[in-house]
């Protein structure tokens, strides 16, 4: 461990050393703001006001659209100030309004690498997600924060919260699993980190951006109430809890017009029914109109001008759109800037503290790690005992797999599979990060022989793992943006020219030897054609800078794993709504950026199940699963008792937890509502969950507040929550299929 750390410190040295020389060659740029809006004792609404009285037409019309990608294109007089990222709004220099210095950063800075810095990984959101740990999600958030800022950037693009309704999108691993009150209470933690670095916060994509295939043009059909109570509720918690500054809209149509231009969307629901005050982006290239966008709530387009430059100057001198709509758009993005503090605390690049980032990437890697399976306490593995342990597969002697697209984070050093300083990362390309498990596992068992094996072949793989004391095989699926995945396996990927079929390399060593423990590294669910052969499975995501140490305390037990299933693993494809996603027509059509779009391709997804996305659709539709949503095993027992249910202005639900086993652990409780019948949904839905640790023997009375909207159905006809009159039964446990306590309420 000790030798990864120094080579891990070395790069870290030189990274640095790189910066400081490129940071002492940048000038200031944004002169001091003054003027009557500087004074904080008004609200960021007056202050924003005070500033539009003084713009321009085309002051304001510069605040409305992003002037290109800074990262791809050169330096001009425009973007030279900003710190290259994917998006830059020019501001307003004259009276020191900054610009806003976009980057994504989904599970960290993306592209620092090409600036010469460093930035952490953290484990990808997904398994943020199965910690079910809302500090955990701050901390994820504002070490976000704290890193953009380090690197000058004020805006993150992260917030990613659209639900797994297909958990063959490529982005699974971004979001935030598939219940929409899990997802939107941990999105609006990581929010409030984010935020209170003074950066602006984003949540994205919004909505229904289920899926990758034909995303440009894929139309959705859902009714409403499902809408609400499924994709929506999840962005609904984000927006109010959480409160970004900014959402950033979707690439696809949903019931027939585009996410950007919808007035559904983007007026009713975010800006009326939620009252979101801040702005709203369209995704990359996802504007499509000047007047019927801008009406329809889009406040800003990025990344370029397209739409909202020179032609939404022409329509407002023209009348056709109203000052009044122009200067709601203005006022949004300056009150945005106000209220995260981007004008009054502005950014001043300094030094990533890059040890603070392993220590907060491991942590909420351990916290996030789910123990699937472990057969007569086959984990933790007791080092003293092992004189001989394999290591087999998926480059585990090097590196752990990372999620790619806009997500992607440069590792340290660059991708593990390649030589040293081989340049940026490209798009579409497995990046690998230089976080070895083999050399996390020799350093926690310094006295056996650890052997590695590729695991290319099963039956060169079988040889290494017989007579070994423990056989640990890694297996992986790489996941990216511009991708759906055509089937929930493990990758099939070459290696000498020969495909290589992980499923047959694990199921050759659990054959080999019965002390077998897998490892997954994925962002979507998986199928294990050999679930029953491993001693041990234990999901480990994709697990960001530090993923091979927090692997290491799980498997010898420094760390009791305590994550759960965000997402249901299904045992098979053909369980799920859809058995395959329809491909796109063969033309590409890319969203046109000047004039009249030609006619959309036909091309739409209809989400007939409506709300029972995940556990919802296979409780709903009596499938048994591979693994449930919300389990997860630990090394010790928890017992659950006394549950008590209190109507109120929210419902109290308390019992007591206890720690039934012999080492310490935490354990996240779930509680689960069925609604009265009239209510005509799914058998059960998350209401409240908490993460509770606990010492040997330990007890805890455990109290939950139940918001009554999380018990409440949408009623269109009221275009509000309803909650119906009746019998709720409330059930708690530790997994969405094992629920020991019950009570029945009535409620009003
Ligand atoms: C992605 C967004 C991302 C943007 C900027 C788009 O392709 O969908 O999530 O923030 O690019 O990189």
């Amino acid at each position: 461990m000790k030798l990864a750390r120094l080579a891990t410190l070395g790069v870290l040295a030189s990274t640095l050393a790189i910066y400081s020389t490129a940071h002492a060659q940048r000038p200031r740029t944004t002169p001091a703001p003054t003027g009557p809006w500087m004074n904080t004792s008004l609200s960021p609404d007056e202050r924003a006001d005070l500033v539009i009285k003084e713009l321009t037409l085309d002051e304001k019309v510069a605040l409305l659209h992003g002037v290109g990608m800074p990262t791809d294109e050169p330096v001009t007089p425009e973007n030279a100030a900003s710190n290259r990222g994917v998006g830059y709004v020019v501001g307003v220099p004259r009276l020191g309004i900054p610009g806003i210095d976009m980057s994504d950063a989904a599970y960290g800075v993306r592209s620092s690498g090409v600036n010469g810095r460093y930035s952490t990984a953290l484990p990808a959101n997904v398994a943020a997600a199965a910690s079910w740990d809302t500090d955990a999600a701050y901390e994820y958030g504002k070490l976000i924060g704290i890193e953009l800022r380090a690197q000058g950037y004020n805006m993150t693009l992260g917030g990613g919260v659209d639900i797994t309704r297909e958990p063959r999108n490529g982005r699974t691993f971004e979001y935030l699993g598939e219940d929409p009150i899990l997802a939107g209470e941990l999105v609006a933690k990581l929010i409030e980190g984010t935020q209170s670095q003074h950066v602006i916060g984003d949540i994205k994509h919004y909505a229904f951006n289920d899926q990758e295939s034909g995303r440009n043009i894929v139309n959705v059909t859902i009714d409403k109430r499902a809408a609400r109570e499924s994709d929506l509720l999840a962005f609904e918690i984000g927006v109010l809890k959480g409160k970004p500054a900014a959402v950033m809209c979707s690439y696809n149509r949903v019931a027939g017009d585009f996410a950007c231009e919808n007035d559904w969307l983007l007026n009713e629901v975010l800006k009326k029914d939620w009252k979101f005050p801040g702005f709203v982006l369209s995704d990359w290239g996802g504007t499509h109109s000047t007047e019927k966008a801008s009406k329809a709530g889009l406040d800003n387009e990025e990344p370029g001008r397209s739409w909202f430059g020179d032609k939404y100057k022409a329509a407002v001198e023209a009348g056709k759109i109203p000052q009044s709509e122009l200067d709601d758009h203005v006022h949004r993005i300056l009150r945005a800037m106000f209220a995260t503090g981007v004008i009054d605390y502005p950014r001043q690049r300094f030094v990533v503290d890059p040890i603070a980032g392993l220590d907060t990437a491991r942590k909420i890697e351990e916290g996030g790690i789910v123990l699937l399976k472990n057969k007569a306490n086959a984990l933790p593995l007791k080092a003293a005992g092992l004189k001989s342990i394999a290591v087999i597969g998926a480059h585990s002697d090097v590196g752990m797999i990372s999620g790619g697209g806009s997500a992607q984070v440069d590792p340290i050093g660059g991708n593990a599979l390649k030589p040293f300083g081989q340049g940026p990362t490209h798009w579409l390309e497995e990046i690998w990060f230089p976080s070895s498990p083999l050399k996390a596992i020799q350093a926690r068992a310094p006295q056996a022989a650890v052997k590695y094996d590729p695991g290319v072949d099963p039956a060169a793989a079988a040889a290494a793992a017989k007579g070994a004391d423990v056989a640990i095989v890694f297996g992986y699926r790489w996941e990216s943006e511009g991708m759906d995945l055509p089937n929930l396996s493990l990758e099939k990927y070459k290696a000498d020219g020969k495909e290589v079929d992980q499923d047959a390399v694990i199921a050759a060593v659990a054959a080999a030897n019965p002390h077998t423990i897998v490892v997954l590294e994925s962002g979507s669910p998986v199928t294990m054609p050999w679930v029953d052969a491993p001693a041990a499975i234990l999901e480990a995501w994709y697990s960001g800078s530090d993923g091979a140490n927090a692997v290491g305390n799980i498997l010898f037990g420094t760390v009791n794993p305590s994550g759960k299933l965000p997402n249901t693993f299904p045992k098979s494809e053909s369980d799920l709504p859809r058995p395959t996603i329809a491909p796109p027509p063969p033309m590409h059509w890319s969203a046109p950026s000047q004039d009249a779009a030609p006619k959309v391709p036909d091309y739409g997804v209809d989400y007939n199940e409506g709300v029972k996305v995940g556990y919802k659709w296979y409780d709903a539709e009596k499938k048994s699963v591979l693994f449930p949503f919300g389990f997860g095993l630990s090394y010790t027992t928890f017992g659950y008792s006394g549950l008590q249910v209190t109507p109120g202005d929210t419902v109290k639900v308390s019992f007591t937890l206890s720690n039934t086993g012999a080492r310490s652990g935490a354990e996240i409780a779930e509680i689960y509502a069925a609604l009265p019948e009239s209510a005509q949904e799914p058998p059960k839905r998350l209401v409240g969950f908490t993460k509770v640790k606990l010492d040997p023997k330990g007890k805890q009375t455990v109290s939950v507040d139940i918001d009554r909207k999380y018990l409440s159905i949408w009623d269109e006809s009221k275009n509000d929550w309803s909650l119906l009159p009746g019998e709720y039964t409330f059930l708690v446990g530790g997994s969405s299929d094992k629920l020991p306590l019950k009570a029945t309420v009535k409620l009003q």
